[in-house]
């Protein structure tokens, strides 16, 4: 499957390649970043470790078809700014990863790269509904989901570097099309 660019009002998401190694990977390797994330992800993190990532993991991944991942460029300077990765086949990890380099949070710009991500995998690829885990202590990360549409229906274990605690979200395409194509005034009066 391509990956297609999406557009957001501030940001552009295309297809990652390797050339955003090295830009993604100074925003990657701080601890605040890795700070929610898997246990796996080594900390510190390696000087080429988003060079091996890309090289050996995402990309194989994305070319198999298994994954379609998107780098996060801010549209006005071109500079690339985060991640965000999903999964088509069911993982422990959640359908869906993404990260922010700590100098562009609290803009609302992930909650334009979320909505445009999600747009697309449920009105243009048609999928019904992605099954989502972040560590129960992310407040960040719940909040996005909250704000996006997404309920939690449980908790599991998990191995995030922050607690064994993982909360299980849904969205389904239902509910983001009652969120983003609110029926009419006259018709919600019935
Ligand atoms: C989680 C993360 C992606 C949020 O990105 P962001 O662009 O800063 O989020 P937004 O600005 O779109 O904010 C979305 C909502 O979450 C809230 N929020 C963001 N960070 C928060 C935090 N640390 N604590 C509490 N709420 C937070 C915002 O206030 C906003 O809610 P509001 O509109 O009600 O005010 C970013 O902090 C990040 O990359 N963190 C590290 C990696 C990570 O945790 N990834 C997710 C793994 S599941």
């Amino acid at each position: 499957m391509d990956t297609p660019t999406l557009q957001t009002p501030r940001l552009r998401l295309e297809p990652v390649a390797l050339k955003h190694a090295p830009h993604l990977q100074p925003l990657f390797a701080d601890p605040e970043v890795l700070r929610y994330l898997s246990a796996q992800i080594p900390q510190p993190y390696p000087a080429e470790g988003m060079q091996w990532f890309l090289e050996h993991d995402l990309l194989p991944r994305v070319d198999s078809g298994a994954s379609v991942a998107w780098v996060l460029v801010l549209r006005e300077t071109g500079t690339p700014v985060g991640l965000l990765v999903w999964r088509r086949h069911q993982s422990d990890e959640g359908d869906r990863g993404f990260w922010l380099g700590r100098p562009y949070w609290g803009q609302g710009l992930m909650t334009e790269a979320i909505t445009a991500f999600q747009d697309h995998v449920f009105f243009e690829v048609g999928l019904e509904r992605m099954e989502l885990r972040s560590g129960i202590h992310n407040h960040g990360s719940s909040r996005l989901k909250e704000k996006t549409g997404c309920v939690k229906i449980g908790e599991a274990e998990g191995k995030m570097r922050e607690g064994s605690i993982v909360g299980v979200w849904e969205i389904t395409r239902a509910r983001w099309s009652a969120l983003r194509r609110p029926a009419p005034s006259h018709e919600k009066q019935r």
